[in-house]
């Protein structure tokens, strides 16, 4: 797949954050469990949603700050398969700042050229939901800016579960045999398909984990771990990260340099 050329010059790239040195090196794919959005409103006397709210506006800002910097794809963890664990009147919240996230933003993602589409098991999720999901992917599915991709009702074992089931099925259906099986093929069953593994994978809030999220496709992942609770999440934090990947070196098992 082809590298998006980063939008701005190096100056520009310097103007942003003094360290920021490399434009062309950004990472292609992105990667961001949201978390602390309890705490952050913990800690001013207010309601989970309030965090839920302004982790909202941190999406916002996060994914023009993607598409600024040249990042081809970036992919949110938004609500896990396990997430459903959580009192029903937060998991009511949650859902219905997501159709309120879709409706308001739907227009301006369009209009930026940003390309969005949902991983996740979509059958638990409501009609309404659903049909905002489909609406939004078809709409922008022409888009050639950030491919933003929203993990809903996602789990990484659930994924490779699935996976799994259906190359079963094509086994037994005779369109395939056991022995057909190897990474590549696997990597087809995966919602993500169409999608290069993440570079850079960043959690905030402090929690060090991975709590479901893109379980086979992290394998070489460079993951970075901040204190920041993700409603804080600003663009300097994006390019903070960026900074620090590009000084990262990647060996994926080989001697290095
Ligand atoms: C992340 O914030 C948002 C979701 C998981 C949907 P949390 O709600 O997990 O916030 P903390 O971890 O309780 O602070
Ligand atoms: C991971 O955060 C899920 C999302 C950010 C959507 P959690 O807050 O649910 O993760 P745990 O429970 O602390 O591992
Ligand atoms: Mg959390």
């Amino acid at each position: 797949m082809k590298l998006r050329k980063a939008k701005f010059s190096r100056s520009k790239a310097m103007e942003l954050a003094p360290e920021f040195v490399d434009p062309i090196a950004v990472p292609r794919h992105v990667a961001i469990i949201m978390d602390g959005n309890g705490r952050w409103a913990r800690a001013r006397g207010l309601p989970r949603i309030a965090g839920h709210k302004q982790g909202a506006e941190a999406v916002r800002s996060t994914v023009r700050a993607c598409s600024d910097l040249g990042i081809s794809y970036l992919t949110i963890y938004a609500f896990s398969s396990e997430n459903w664990k959580r009192p029903a009147t937060e998991v009511d919240d949650l859902m219905g700042l997501l159709r309120l996230y879709i409706r308001r933003e739907l227009v301006s993602l369009r209009g930026e050229g940003v390309r969005i589409q949902f991983i996740g098991d979509r059958s638990r999720l409501d009609i309404e939901i659903n049909r905002l999901i489909s609406e939004s992917e078809e709409n922008t599915k022409d888009n050639r800016g950030l491919i933003f991709t929203v993990a809903l009702n996602y789990g990484g074992r659930q994924e490779i579960l699935e996976a799994a089931r259906v190359f079963a099925q094509n086994v037994r259906d005779g369109k395939l045999n056991p022995e057909d099986m190897n990474e590549q093929l696997f990597e087809s069953y995966l919602q993500s398909n169409d999608m290069p593994d993440p570079d850079l994978l960043i959690r905030t809030s402090g929690e060090q984990r991975l709590s479901n999220f893109l379980l086979w496709q992290s394998a070489y992942t460079e993951f970075l771990f901040t204190s920041t609770l993700w409603p804080d999440f600003k663009r300097e934090h994006l390019e903070q990260a960026v900074y620090e990947y590009q000084r990262r070196e990647r060996r994926y098992g080989g001697s290095g340099n």
